[in-house]
């Protein structure tokens, strides 16, 4: 019988792939400009000192990581994050999700990406909620948020690289339902 090749493996991200975080967070920029809360310039301008605090961070944090999904051959096809918010207590975001061009779709990575992150969030941060913000113009990210689970808050904030535009909160219900989180558990 022949066997499949997996398209992508999921994983957390490694201590030393900094050069590749950095590789995948400009081609996001590039690509998606408005879809994260910092510029290209100011990324590429970062030292790669940051690189590598952000890699290291994201790979063996307490209560920050960032997933990655890899190829057959090793290439890096997208990532997911989650960590607490900022000044906003009681609360976890997932972000940085990008996913290259040529593997978005239903047969793509992305879902299994941003449910590593929940089940990260799930496990690893003690808060109630799990949220993310998608820039208004962001159909297709709403589109496929929806789907995996996320629905609308009805909240807004401005966006941070241009407070005229906003940026939508939306929640993830089954953040603490216990079921979801053990499914094998029938106790
Ligand atoms: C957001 C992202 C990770 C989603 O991954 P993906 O592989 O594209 O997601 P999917 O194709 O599985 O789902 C997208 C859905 O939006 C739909 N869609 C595509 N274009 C759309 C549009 N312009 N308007 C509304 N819906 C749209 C698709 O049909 C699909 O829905 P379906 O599965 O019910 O058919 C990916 O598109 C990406 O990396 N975008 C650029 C970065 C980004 O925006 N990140 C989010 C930051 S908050």
């Amino acid at each position: 019988m022949t066997e499949l090749t997996p398209a992508y493996r999921v994983r957390r991200i490694e201590p030393g792939e900094w050069r590749e975080l950095r590789a995948l967070r400009l081609e996001a920029l590039r690509d998606a400009p408005t879809a994260f809360s910092i510029t290209y310039a100011a990324s590429e301008a970062l030292p790669d000192d940051a690189w590598r605090a952000q890699a290291a961070e994201a790979a063996t944090g307490a209560s920050t990581a960032l997933f990655v999904a890899v190829g057959p051959d090793g290439s890096w096809l997208g990532t997911a994050g989650a960590a607490p918010i900022p000044d906003v207590p009681d609360h976890a975001h997932v972000h940085g999700v990008y996913v290259t061009p040529a593997h978005r779709g239903r047969s793509g990575p992305a879902a299994d990406l941003v449910a590593a992150a929940v089940a990260f969030a799930r496990t690893h941060i003690d808060v109630g909620h799990l949220t993310l913000g998608v820039h208004e113009s962001n159909a297709r990210a709403q589109a496929f948020y929806l789907r995996v689970g996320f629905v609308p808050t009805g909240l807004e904030v401005p966006y941070p690289l241009d407070p005229a535009e906003r940026l939508r909160i939306l929640g993830y219900p089954g953040f603490r339902d216990r079921a979801a989180a053990r499914p094998t558990d029938t106790s």
